[in-house]
């Protein structure tokens, strides 16, 4: 699958890392940073989309599409279409730009506005990499669970450096009795469940 990063995918990935580790140290403000994973994770989340059983693939937190170009290789080996959510209009900008730079519309659907909204008219997933802000992680995560497939995966990004802020929620998903979860030391720790 990794051998499907094509020139002009591996070019954009090679730019916005190169501005997110900019915005980390510059004074860029919190919003308008990109925020995005490192390549470890995703990989990491590009492996699990690969495997999902059938069913809908969504992200919650596009920024400029670099996780986003990640789950592509799963959507290209899985001839799926991944939806990934952004509210802000600059980073909705930036990601269609990704997105056509990339060359990867064919496989990625940037749907712009609250995903909080969105998610509510969406069923039969199974995939999603939830990755937005810390304080709408507990509503997205209630939000999406019931609608999952079985074996279908779930994704939290930040389990680790924002463990003190998403404790609650972290604490119920690892005692949910619909899903079997685990906290993965990569990246910024990834909370991942699996439905059951
Ligand atoms: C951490 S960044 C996402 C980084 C991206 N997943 C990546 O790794 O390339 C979080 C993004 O979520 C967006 N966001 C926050 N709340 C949102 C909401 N309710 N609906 C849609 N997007 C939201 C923010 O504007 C921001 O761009």
């Amino acid at each position: 699958m990794f051998d499907k990063i094509t020139v002009e995918m591996k070019a954009r990935m090679d730019y916005l890392e190169g501005v997110d580790s900019v915005d980390r140290t510059d004074g860029t403000t919190r919003l308008q940073r990109l925020r995005q994973i490192p390549p470890e994770t995703g990989k990491f989340i590009a492996l699990l989309a690969s495997n999902c059983p059938m069913g809908n693939f969504i992200e919650i937190g596009t920024s400029a599409g670099y996780s986003a170009m990640w789950i592509s290789l799963a959507c290209m080996d899985r001839g799926t279409r991944l939806k990934t959510f952004e509210i802000l209009p600059e980073k909705i900008n930036l990601a269609q730009q990704t997105f056509e730079q990339a060359k990867i519309t064919q496989y990625v659907e940037l749907i712009e506005g609250d995903a909080i909204e969105q998610i509510k008219s969406l069923d039969e997933i199974s995939f999603c990499f939830l990755d937005a802000e810390k304080e709408i992680y507990e509503q997205c995560y209630n939000l999406v669970i019931p609608k999952m497939v079985k074996n279908g995966i779930l994704v939290a990004d930040n389990a680790i450096n924002h463990y003190e802020t998403l404790k609650p929620m972290l604490e119920s998903a690892l005692t949910d009795s619909r899903v079997d979860s685990l906290i993965v030391p990569i990246g910024k720790g990834e909370l991942v469940c699996r439905k059951r």
